[in-house]
């Protein structure tokens, strides 16, 4: 063994590797267990043998590999490469999918009350109000929850600010379980005598055997593999002959797939019985007196909605057409079929929904907080928390808002109205999509950008106003277009640090390098 202190073993990295390591780094590795901690009374001694074992190894490889593209300022800590996805995912956190979220540890690492070699101050204490002006599916306002500090977020998507709301109500749980189990029997007995419960078990039945003698798991996906079957052309034959067998179901059961309009999304995008348990289930909610029940309820009913969309296996992200038969489904390698029933989803979401409020229960602290549905260029913060929360305006004219931790659209990548198209006409709410900074509808070109620039540090003046005069700006930024700076000089700001972190494995495809920063912004 030949062991040495964190500050040793980091110049000793520097050296074998010949980037920079900082004691921060091999902090890290002991803390996450990546190598062993030795020593006592508070001297943390590693084994150097250890630490070349690990950076021998993939995950210290592909750390100093990113730092060689990257740059050796990328803070590594900041890839939270120690945690699994259910970490990422805890409690509320999947609550609704929201394409364009951050992680809650990140908000933890910037909000919390510990320092290391990069995060040099505490910025946030119990009892500060944050506030977070592009709250999105509100991670930000969540976190706060959980560490003692009152949150205000806005967004301009009403539906973000519904589920944020969500995640945040306090509940009776009894009251919300009754809620829940009234929704989930009268659907049940809505189904039991209908012809399309039916044609489905049937269906898959069918769907079964067939699978099982043309596509046989593992063997066939080995095959495939193996370049011994020719995919396409073979699941092609079978697409086809399954099709005769699905007519023959269909009309067998007199099942009717389309709906008589295509005007809008929920006509397009659902098969018929799937629209009318949406609609009979939506009917109920809208009858449940207590707001906050049914507000969790219209939820759970929109995530449910969300997976019961007519679309192939692996089109579910990107919709393309709508799928109403069978299929050969290139993800599963077997025929699959679209959903004909909302039930099981909705049970599942609903038992899911409720387990997940139930833990965040647990773990929040009494901290106010409110969501305003506007657009953070132009809300008067103040009133409108007001109309919506009187403890924390009573709180804010005591003591200013401390700072904000945000990330805010980046130019030309996402809709996020369009994103939730479905819930939007399912519950009638405003869309407000003219009023997005920076929509994929928009583009990135100069034009584009140019606006982007002065929507944020619109943005940033109009908060401002309701910052204490010391305050901290975090913004989660991917500024591949290098506009930071002017945004920071027509908000009145300084930036006064950059931090840099690694994004790994976005999706399995991409595998690629790739940073973004956090700016830290704060008064001229
Ligand atoms: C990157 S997302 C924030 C995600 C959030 N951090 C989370 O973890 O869920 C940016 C958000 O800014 C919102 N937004 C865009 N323009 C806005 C505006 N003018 N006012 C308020 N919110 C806006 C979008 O609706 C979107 O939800």
């Amino acid at each position: 063994m030949s062991l040495v202190t964190i500050n040793e073993a980091a110049k000793w990295a520097t050296d074998h590797l010949e980037k920079e390591i900082s004691p921060t780094n091999i902090s890290y590795l002991v803390q996450y267990g990546k190598v062993k901690k030795h020593g006592e009374n508070g001297s943390t001694l590693v084994d150097l043998n250890d630490l070349k074992k690990y950076y021998r190894s993939w995950r210290g490889k592909r750390e100093v590999n990113w730092k060689k593209k990257l740059g050796d300022d990328l803070n590594w800590a900041l890839s939270f490469d120690h945690l699994r996805e259910k970490d990422t995912t805890k409690h509320v956190h999947r609550l609704h999918p929201y394409k364009g979220k951050f992680i809650p540890q990140l908000v933890q690492y910037f909000v919390d009350d510990h320092t290391d070699d990069f995060k040099k101050d505490v910025y946030f204490k119990q009892g500060d109000v944050i506030l977070d002006p592009f709250s999105g599916s509100g991670t930000t306002l969540v976190q706060s929850g959980e560490m003692g500090i009152h949150s205000i977020g806005i967004d301009v998507s009403h539906f973000n600010c519904m589920i944020t709301d969500v995640k945040l109500h306090k509940y009776n749980f009894d009251a919300l379980r009754q809620e829940i189990d009234r929704v989930k029997q009268a659907l049940a007995d809505y189904e039991n005598d209908n012809n399309v419960i039916a044609f489905e078990s049937e269906l898959m039945q069918r769907l079964y055997e067939f699978n099982n003698k043309y596509f046989p798991s593992p063997e066939f996906k080995y095959k495939v593999q193996q370049k011994e079957i020719n995919e396409g052309a073979y699941a092609e034959g079978k697409e086809k002959e399954f099709l005769k067998t699905y007519n023959a179901l269909v009309k067998k059961y007199g099942v009717e797939l389309k709906q008589a309009k295509a005007d809008n999304f929920l006509d397009q995008w659902y098969c018929r019985n799937v629209r009318r348990e949406i609609d009979f289930v939506f009917d109920l909610i809208k009858e449940i007196k207590d707001v906050r029940n049914k507000k969790a309820l219209a939820v759970i009913l929109s995530r449910t909605i969300r997976s019961c969309r007519a679309t192939t296996h692996s089109d579910l992200a990107t919709l393309k057409e709508p799928q109403l038969t069978t299929y050969y489904c290139w993800k599963h390698k077997k025929i699959c079929k679209p959903l004909y029933s909302i039930k099981y989803w909705f049970d599942r979401y609903a038992n899911d929904t409720l387990a997940r409020l139930q833990e965040f229960d647990r773990l929040r602290t009494p901290a106010h907080f409110t969501v305003l549905p506007t657009d953070s260029r132009t809300t008067d913060i103040f009133r409108e928390t007001k109309k919506r929360n009187k403890a924390l305006h009573e709180l804010l004219e005591k003591q200013k808002i401390r700072g904000i931790f945000t990330s805010p659209p980046y130019v030309g990548q996402i809709d996020y109205h369009e994103q939730h198209a479905y819930a939007y006409d399912l519950f009638g709410f405003d869309r407000k999509d003219d009023l997005e900074i920076g929509p994929l509808y928009k583009g990135q070109g100069q034009e584009a950008r140019r606006s982007y620039v002065e929507g944020i540090a619109d943005v940033l003046n109009n908060c401002k106003k309701y910052l204490q005069d010391d305050y901290d700006v975090f913004l989660v930024a991917n500024d591949k277009y290098n506009l930071y700076p002017e945004i920071a000089e027509k908000s009145g700001m300084q930036i006064v640090n950059q931090f840099k972190r690694p994004v790994l494995n976005r999706t399995e495809r991409d595998r690629n390098p790739y940073s973004e920063i956090i700016f830290h912004f704060k008064q001229i």
